[in-house]
Formats: C-alpha cells, sequence, structure tokens
C-alpha cells in the first residue's frame, strides 16, 4: 500500500515518553506465560509497545518495520529503559524472514500491504515459527462497513482484508489458544445516517505442533 513516512513520522512524534499505540495487547500480554523466554521477531513493530515489554520479560526481540522514526523512537525508549533488542528498517513487502524464532508477532501490519505481499509474509510466519513457538497475529478484516467504501474514500482499497474467520483457518494444524473477534471503529468514517462505519479485528494466539 501507500506507505507514508510523513504520516508516521508524525504519528511516533505525538507522544515522547511511551509507545504510541498505548499497553500492549491482550494477546501479547499471554505470551511470557506460554513461553519461559525465547527468541522474538515483531513484524511491523511501530514505535515498540509489543517490543519493549517482551524484552523486559527477558526475550530476545527483533523488531522490523518500514519507519525510521518508529524505530528511532523505539530504540531510544529502549536505552532509557537500559532493554536490549534489535532493530530493523525494512519493507515487509520485500523482506523475508531470516532466521526461525520462538514467536513471531504481527499486530495491525497486514492492513498496509498488498494481498500477494501478506500472504507470503503470513506463510513465512507460520514456517519460520520453531516447533512448539507461538505466533500472536492481529489483522482488521473486511466483515462489517469497509465494502460499503469506496475507492477514492478507501486509501487501503487494495490492501489484504480478509474476511472474519480467515485466520482462524490459516492456523488450521496449530494449537488455537486464543481466538476472538470484535467490532473496531474505521477511524473517520461514517455511515449515511451519520454513525460511525466499524470493521471486525479478528486476533488469534496459536502454537505451532511439535515435529514428530
Ligand atoms: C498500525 S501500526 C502497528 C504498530 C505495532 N504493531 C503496534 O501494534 O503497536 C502499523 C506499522 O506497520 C508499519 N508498516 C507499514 N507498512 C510496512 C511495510 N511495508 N514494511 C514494514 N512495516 C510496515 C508501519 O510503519 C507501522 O509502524
Amino acid at each position: 500500500m501507500k506507505y507514508s513516512e510523513e504520516n508516521y513520522k508524525r504519528f511516533y512524534g505525538r507522544v515522547v515518553d511511551v509507545s504510541s499505540y498505548g499497553q500492549p495487547v491482550e494477546i501479547v500480554r499471554r505470551i511470557p506465560q506460554l513461553l519461559a523466554g525465547g527468541t522474538v521477531l515483531d513484524l511491523g513493530a511501530g514505535d515498540g509497545r509489543h517490543a519493549l515489554y517482551l524484552a523486559a520479560e527477558r526475550f530476545a526481540v527483533k523488531a522490523v518495520d518500514i519507519s525510521q522514526a518508529g524505530l528511532d523512537k523505539l530504540e531510544r525508549l529502549a536505552r532509557e529503559s537500559q532493554l536490549t533488542l534489535k532493530t530493523l528498517l525494512a519493507d515487509l513487502s520485500q523482506w523475508s524472514i531470516d532466521a526461525e524464532y520462538d514467536v513471531i508477532l504481527s499486530i495491525l501490519l497486514v492492513q498496509h500491504l498488498e494481498p500477494a505481499s501478506a500472504l507470503r509474509l503470513m506463510q513465512e510466519t507460520k514456517e519460520r515459527t520453531k516447533p512448539g513457538g507461538v505466533n500472536a497475529i492481529e489483522l482488521f478484516t473486511c466483515t462489517g462497513d469497509r465494502p460499503a467504501l469506496s475507492r477514492e474514500e478507501d486509501p487501503d482499497f487494495h490492501a489484504f482484508y480478509p474476511e472474519d474467520g480467515w485466520l482462524r483457518s490459516f492456523y488450521r494444524g496449530w494449537e488455537i489458544l486464543s481466538h476472538e473477534s470484535s467490532s473496531a471503529p474505521l477511524i473517520g468514517k461514517t455511515r449515511t445516517d451519520g454513525s460511525p462505519m466499524s470493521s471486525v479485528v479478528e486476533r488469534l494466539v496459536a502454537r505451532k505442533p511439535n515435529a514428530h
């Protein structure tokens, strides 16, 4: 999709002392109960609410994002909290996962990618997770008001927005540790009656089966 560093630079600059999206999401907060440490890859890490949280829980974290502003802030926040982690500036529509990880996160990322790139990255996310390792994924679906938006109203018209339920079926064969869908507002979009538009977010934590 059309990525705008200017928009993210402004967004990540708005609050200085903490990550801009607030507290880690619930599905990431569960991870320390599931695994006692290990390696983490945070895809589309932004300014690091999840990377910082898991680094503080003694995971070895690598945070990847296309936003220099996000990663600069993440590195500064890590330094200020005396946390060690790695960052990598990369366009995930081009980048291939570089190693096997115990944990891979993809939180509110794939709506920025074209369907073919998103599917390739999601497939690699599963493949490059170690047996017994965990994925935590949160994505916007097209279920809800989104299909009512025209190409002109929706800058992400061509992006990856699967149907609600797609994520669960994508992880068939893995142990589903938690799965939930709920409605979230489409920021700034209203229906003809003036009420806010909404769209379903699907979230899941799944464990890869151990090899036999
Ligand atoms: C909605 S934010 C979510 C950030 C973080 N996962 C969180 O939950 O706090 C989406 C992030 O994806 C990043 N992003 C968008 N397109 C990308 C791309 N092609 N490659 C890498 N990162 C990308 C943006 O820079 C942004 O930091």
